[in-house]
């Protein structure tokens, strides 16, 4: 069953922790906490004190994105304020091997994502050792932008390298994910679906909400 990552970054902040116990009882299988430094994307957002916040709100799994250049600086402050799964960017990360060891040595999980313009060769050299892979079907930086449907084919690109290999990454999308075009990307073979103002800032609640894009996703592949 596809697995769904709440995004936060839609969430009313005010009241941060109701939110994400709303996602949690509603359904959600993680978090996603969106990190941005104003510099790898046009966007400042949180830091490890809002992840220690999130942490201290729920117990489910907190799939931070860093969206930051040179995360190698950060990781073991995210880790430490309780992120599970830490996500760098391809293009903000240089020695991208080396950041991805020392996540693993921190006790998180590694992912990798990619931007929509990078192509997915990139991936090469790294999906031995990531356990995760986040295409973005948005340019990363602001929630509640338009899902960029070329992004369907990388999608599916993408699950037919990854179904070829022994050892599997999971493939989490993120960008635009709404009951429309989420049953897109999962009929393309994503495993996890981010969606953040699909959750928190629809015309339902979000336990509601996220019962929709389950229903809708359920309905197209049936
Ligand atoms: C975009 C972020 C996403 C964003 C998704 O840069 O990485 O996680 O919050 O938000 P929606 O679902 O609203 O596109
Ligand atoms: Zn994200």
């Amino acid at each position: 069953m596809i697995r769904i990552s709440a995004s936060i970054l839609s969430a009313d902040f005010a009241r941060l922790g109701e939110q994400i116990a709303e996602a949690e009882q509603g359904g959600a299988d993680y978090i996603h906490v969106d990190v941005m430094d104003g510099m790898f994307v046009p966007n400042i957002t949180a830091g490890p004190v809002l992840v220690n916040a999130a942490r201290r709100s729920t117990s489910l799994p907190l799939d931070v994105h860093l969206m930051i250049e040179k995360p190698e600086r950060y990781v073991e402050a995210f880790r430490e304020a309780g992120a599970d799964i830490l996500t760098v960017h391809y293009e903000a990360c240089p020695h991208l091997h080396r950041t991805v060891q020392r996540i693993r040595e921190l006790g998180a999980s590694p992912g990798v994502s990619l931007n929509p313009s990078t192509p997915l060769s990139a991936l090469e050299e790294i999906l031995d050792y990531v356990d995760l892979v986040l295409i973005m079907t948005v340019n990363p930086g602001f929630g509640g932008q338009k899902y960029i449907d070329t992004m369907t084919a990388k999608i599916a690109r993408l699950r037919r390298w990854l179904d070829e290999r022994e050892r599997r990454p999971v493939l989490e999308v993120d960008g635009g994910l709404n009951p429309e075009t989420a049953p897109k990307a999962a009929r393309a073979g994503a495993d996890i679906i981010v969606a953040g103002a699909a959750i928190f800032a629809a015309d339902v609640p979000v336990g509601a909400a996220i019962r929709r894009l389950r229903e809708a996703i359920a309905l197209k592949q049936g």
